[in-house]
């Protein structure tokens, strides 16, 4: 898969061993910055993340920042977009398969790196499963984005 791959300044630190570990899992990664440790806006990079994998550039996005908490409200402003917040694996695992979640969020200052490089492993290697029950459920929120323009 292409993985686009975004961070703030509170997650630069853990964007190349994420990089790292995405490309061992064998995906390509798109890198979206940011590019050093100076303070951004993190919608900027959660927006640039949603936004690869909205117009198809990537398969699945992965943001980090501080909490989680903005990039994922950020990128649930994106048509077609199911960002998932994930603190450990069973929320990535749940997020893959209940909801299909398309961009994986997490918040560099509450866990640490292995606990994060746990749930991306756990994301990357969760499919979505088609149940129609959860298909059922996506289907009412996408009809929902499709009026809520305003
Ligand atoms: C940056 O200080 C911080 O607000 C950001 O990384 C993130 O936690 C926002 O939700």
């Amino acid at each position: 898969m292409i993985i686009a791959l975004g961070v703030d300044h509170a997650a630069f630190s853990y964007k190349d061993p994420i990089r790292t570990l995405v490309e061992g899992l064998g995906h390509t990664v798109i890198d979206l910055g940011t590019h050093n440790a100076d303070s951004v806006d993190y919608p900027v990079y959660a927006l640039k993340v949603a936004h690869a994998v909205r117009d198809g550039h990537a398969e699945q996005g992965i943001f980090l920042c501080g909490t989680g908490i903005g990039g994922s409200i950020a990128a649930n402003k994106v048509h077609g977009i199911r960002a998932a917040l994930c603190h450990e694996s069973y929320t990535a695992r749940m997020a893959r398969t209940h909801n299909n979640a398309n961009v994986l969020c997490i918040g560099a200052r509450v866990v640490g790196m292995s606990v994060a490089e746990e749930i991306v492993t756990t994301w990357l290697t969760t499919s979505w499963g088609d149940d129609p029950r959860h298909a059922r459920r996506l289907a009412l929120i996408a009809d929902e984005e499709a009026v809520s323009t305003r």
